[in-house]
């Protein structure tokens, strides 16, 4: 018979006062509560060292609440009823006794029923474990008796390297199991992410030519128009290769890359990732091309470069650019080149796949060469404006036959029009429901490291200059 004991949820932010907790962590629970996808009876309890009062907080709370589910005649209302569920408790991250007050405070109002809780580790990585070890110490994390259960959300970085993570792994693994840890990469929240399995996996005609028989290359980019802005104390100690290649870019490898999942399941896609992942040989300094944006003139005024940044020391090495050179060694990608790029301070916001099949090997259209056709190419376009493009040659309309690479866009916004969730929406959704799917496993985790651990303390220990590049440029030379 079905367990009816009452239930009931609290989602705790650590780090309720922080950017991360006001601009997409509340946003996203307001927005799935205006789903009515929030199960039960729940509140929000914030958590941070900043003295504040519950009102305080619901008004910081508010600050980027949005009403893009919920017509505007009851939006006021909707907000209101999500507010009244909000509540903070101040307190020091690495102190029992701070927690041990918000667990009365949570006891409180959680009552005597089966409670589910959530904690959201919204701090910086210096706090992570500090913080879990006085969560566990309070007791606040049901240990298999038989209680609600208990999630922790943790947010990249997940360590410097390979050894720093494995530490934070195996501390954090003290107070929470790995089946209870949902280590989030943001752009797997994405739904053009999402999608990439079911192009490749739901579509028939993508498989035959999904090889290095038909592929040329594949090339993954990203780039921000900004610099570090106020992040320079952050950023400087990881660079652009942490922040986004070693796991949003190295996800979006996995996923274009990796074997079909015997099932839709999180276990069998986190397999598939790790059996692709473990085929890529550690990068070596010939790999990689880095690069670090320098003070720029532009009308009148000289933007400042990456070491002059605030909290940025002026001999620093961090690199705000990169490009690295991946091998995949199996069968389906041997010799196929994947290329990422990463910088900051480019000329423009992008983030996008290229797939760039292989030249007709003979053509009819010119000659025994075949080299006056452009190869077709597939371009997933992840930001902005999501979307597709498949360039295809075709003839040019007219008496003549002249030929043109011509594009199939699909745009997203004009195909689906829907309101396209956030990112944190979706995975914040499935921390709910319990699926890891989204979320990287530990042996993943290990395994993106050991292909990015050797280049990183190789550049450092031979302090590699970054070649500099002008803010508002494609990056260095
Ligand atoms: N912001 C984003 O968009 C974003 C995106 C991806 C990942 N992340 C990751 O998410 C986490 C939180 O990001 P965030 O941008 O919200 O960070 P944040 O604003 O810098 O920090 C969150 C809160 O932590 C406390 N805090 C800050 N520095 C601290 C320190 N040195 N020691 C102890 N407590 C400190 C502050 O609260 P009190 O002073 O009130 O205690 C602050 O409000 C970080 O790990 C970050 O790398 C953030």
């Amino acid at each position: 018979m079905a367990d009816e004991k009452p239930e009931t949820l609290s989602i705790v932010i650590i780090g309720a006062s922080g950017d991360l907790a006001r601009r997409k962590i509340i946003p996203a629970l307001f927005a799935l509560y205006c789903q009515n996808l929030i199960p039960g009876p729940f509140r929000v309890f914030g958590f941070a060292r900043t003295a504040m009062t519950h009102e305080a907080f619901r008004q910081m709370a508010s600050e980027h609440l949005t009403c893009r589910y919920v017509p505007h005649s009851r939006c006021e209302d909707r907000m209101a009823e999500f507010l009244s569920r909000c509540y903070y408790q101040e307190g020091q991250y690495d102190s029992a006794d701070s927690l041990l007050d918000l667990y009365r405070a949570l006891r409180t109002e959680e009552g005597s029923v089966r409670a589910h809780r959530m904690f959201y580790l919204a701090v910086p990585p210096a706090v992570f474990l500090g913080v879990a070890r006085a969560i566990g110490n309070a007791g606040l994390v049901e240990c298999g008796g038989g209680e609600g259960w208990s999630r922790v959300v943790i947010e990249k970085p997940f360590g410097r390297d390979r050894a720093t993570s494995d530490v934070l792994v195996e501390e954090m693994g003290r107070v929470f199991r790995e089946d209870q840890t949902y280590r989030i990469d943001h752009y797997l929240g994405k739904e053009i992410v999402q999608n990439l399995m079911v192009l490749r996996f739901a579509n028939l005609f993508f498989e035959p030519v999904w090889n290095r028989m038909f592929i040329e290359r594949v090339s993954i980019a990203w780039s921000e128009e900004q610099g570090i802005g106020s992040r320079g104390g952050y950023f400087d100690g990881y660079g652009i290769i942490r922040d986004v290649m070693q796991n949003h870019l190295l996800q979006i490898l996995a996923l274009m890359a990796m074997e079909e999942p015997t099932h839709y399941d999180a276990r069998a896609v986190c397999d598939e990732k790790v059996r692709l992942l473990r085929s890529i040989p550690p990068l070596t300094v010939d790999d990689v091309v880095i690069g670090q944006y320098r003070a720029t003139e532009r009308k009148d005024q000289v933007l400042p470069g990456y070491r002059q940044e605030v909290q940025v020391p002026p001999d620093s090495r961090t690199p705000t650019y990169a490009a690295v050179r991946l091998k995949i060694n199996n069968r389906r990608w041997e010799g196929v080149p994947f290329l990422m790029t990463a910088g900051k301070g480019l000329s423009h916001r992008t983030n996008e796949i290229r797939v760039r099949f292989r030249a007709v090997p003979r053509n009819i259209f010119c000659g025994p060469e075949g080299t006056c056709l452009e190869p077709n190419e597939l371009v997933i376009r992840i930001q902005p404006d999501e979307g597709l493009v498949l360039r295809l040659m075709n003839k040019v309309p007219g008496l003549g036959m002249e030929l043109a690479p011509t594009d199939l866009n699909l745009r997203y916004a004009a195909a689906f029009p829907v309101q396209i969730p956030d990112a944190y929406e979706c995975l914040l959704l499935d921390v709910l429901k319990g699926d890891r799917s989204l979320f990287i496993r530990s042996d993943e985790l290990a395994v993106a490291w050991d292909i990015f651990t050797p280049v990183l303390h190789a550049l450092e220990e031979q302090r590699v200059e970054p070649l500099p590049y002008a803010i508002g440029s494609e990056g260095p030379v």
